[in-house]
């Protein structure tokens, strides 16, 4: 596990796409794990620039999410669906084929759990799994408690998750009570992960995911055990750790 201190968010966001559109390069069919929330948002940006600009191909690129809430439909706005076509694919050329996002309407939910599984094992598994971390330690919406094996599953959301991702409603009480994700297991089966954080308000979440003890009840920390993984933070996100950590993750200094 490698955790790289940036100096702004922008930084990390950079930093970030940078790493995924090289997965791209090299696999032109490249099958991502994309995220949603605040946190991604400024990968996406730059991995739209990169393919206006750069080229980034993304015809061939297949593209699992992490999760989505049980109930909203595909065209809510604070779907996952609507979140992910708003600001990543309808900028990009992906092939809509290729998109994967858990369906919070399905009628048989275990079915569906069952099939999303079956789809990733049918893509080849997936390259690189982009996540971003609550303030609780969640991963997806794995919250404390999760088994750390776990496969994709509906989850009942925590109090505080709930009320962090109020901001995004008009009320807490218009936020679901239950979401479809991708369980911690799922998560851990993709060749490279790269978690990222900002904010003072991660920064607890992020001192128990670099250097506390592998535990359930904060489900971020499993990282730990992945061969491949990068935790990017800004400095505020990284207030909190006690050891040094590099600017640059070694891939890049080597390369
Ligand atoms: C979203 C997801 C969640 C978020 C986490 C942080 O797909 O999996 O785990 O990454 O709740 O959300 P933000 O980025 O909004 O702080």
């Amino acid at each position: 596990m490698e955790v790289i201190i940036k100096e702004t968010p922008e930084e990390m966001s950079r930093l970030s796409a940078e790493l995924i559109a090289e997965v791209i390069r090299h696999k032109p069919r490249a099958v991502l794990g994309l995220a949603t929330g605040s946190t991604p948002l400024g990968t996406y940006k730059e991995l739209i620039r990169l393919h206006k600009q750069e080229g980034l191909d993304f015809s061939r690129v297949v593209t699992f999410n992490l999760d989505e809430y049980v109930g909203l439909a595909h065209d809510h706005p604070q779907s996952y669906h609507y979140f992910m076509w708003e600001n990543l694919f309808k900028h990009i050329n992906i092939n809509a084929k290729n998109v994967h996002i858990p369906d919070g309407t399905a009628k048989d939910i275990p079915g569906f759990c069952r099939w999303y599984e079956e789809q990733m094992v049918k893509a080849g598994g997936l390259d690189i799994q982009l996540l971003g971390i609550g303030g609780n330690g969640h991963i997806a919406f794995n919250e404390p408690g999760s088994s750390l094996g776990s496969r994709t599953r509906v989850k009942t959301l925590d109090e505080k998750t709930r009320q962090d991702n109020a901001r995004f409603f008009r009320s807490l009480n218009e936020v679901p009570k239950y979401a479809i994700t991708m369980g911690i297991g799922t998560i851990m089966d993709s060749r490279q992960l790269i978690l990222l954080a900002t904010g003072s308000g991660k920064a607890e979440a992020i001192l128990r995911t670099c250097e506390g003890p592998i535990t359930a009840m904060v489900p971020a920390t499993i990282v730990q055990l992945h061969p491949k993984a990068t935790i990017i933070v800004d400095k505020q996100a990284a207030s909190k750790l006690t050891r040094e950590y590099p600017a640059e993750p070694s891939v890049l200094v080597l390369a």
